[in-house]
């Protein structure tokens, strides 16, 4: 069964629009566990555009299943991290100006700096995973720094699925991408996640690629929740991961 990891970014969005103290991460995270997901996640971003420290605390404290804490390999969060203790960290790239994460971390240029950052983690006991394109000579380099997971990016395989349809080429070639790659990760033993972009029309082709670890969902299910409340958006994305 693959697992489900709900980020929750846009319950914080939210409540920043208008700096209160509601709607509550905390209930929120809370909804999604007893829906069904099997962790949370929250991206503490430089700027601080939704999640703050605080939350990251206040959700190590107050949860029932893990927290993935997704963050820029950047000293002052890798700080936070250390102190906080999530049960994982998710290592992304972070553009100032981006709207979401755009594209995977190029761990290959920078294995000396991760090789370190990933030691610190790891030695505090937190499971670290790599946020990287379908690329298996990324996959390569995750293993080199001694990455414990990796987590495909999806974006592409969601564009192209939403924009070119599953029988095009650009489709077929990422998802061509994201076998080979995952195939590559499980014979290095790394533990395989993917996400982003993932959402109720395109979670089932994803499903297809054997050894799949977690996918980790946050805007669909957020935006659906709207309509359907966040219980409801939490168990439905579930049903179709776990195919029925
Ligand atoms: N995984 C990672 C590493 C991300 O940065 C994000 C976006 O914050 C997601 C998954 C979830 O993406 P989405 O919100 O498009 O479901």
């Amino acid at each position: 069964m693959i697992k489900l990891g709900v980020n929750i970014d846009h319950i914080a969005t939210l409540r920043q629009a208008r700096k209160e103290n509601f709607p509550s991460i905390i209930e929120a995270a809370a909804i999604c566990e007893r829906s069904g997901a099997d962790s949370i996640t929250v991206h503490l971003r430089e700027d601080r555009r939704h999640i703050q420290d605080e939350d990251v605390y206040n959700l190590k404290n107050s949860l029932k299943t893990k927290l993935n804490l997704e963050m820029a390999p950047n000293e002052e969060i890798v700080k936070i991290a250390l102190d906080a203790k999530p049960d994982f960290v998710c290592i992304v790239p972070e553009k100032r100006q981006e709207l979401t994460t755009e594209g995977g971390l190029n761990v290959k240029n920078q294995k000396s700096k991760l090789l370190n950052v990933v030691a610190r983690l790891r030695k505090a006991g937190i499971i670290v995973s790599m946020f990287i394109d379908a690329d298996v000579e990324q996959v390569f380099a995750c293993s080199d720094i001694k990455a414990d997971a990796v987590e495909l990016h999806t974006g592409r395989y969601a564009k192209f699925f939403r924009e070119n349809g599953i029988n095009s080429v650009e489709f077929k070639e990422e998802m061509r991408r994201i076998f080979e790659a995952s195939q590559v990760a499980i014979k290095e033993g790394l533990i395989l996640n993917a996400g982003h972009g993932l959402d109720y029309d395109n979670v089932r082709q994803i499903c297809k690629v054997s050894g799949m670890n977690e996918f980790n969902i946050g805007f669909s299910i957020i935006a659906r929740s709207v309509f359907t409340g966040l219980g409801m958006a939490v168990k439905n994305i579930k049903k179709l991961i776990n195919g029925n």
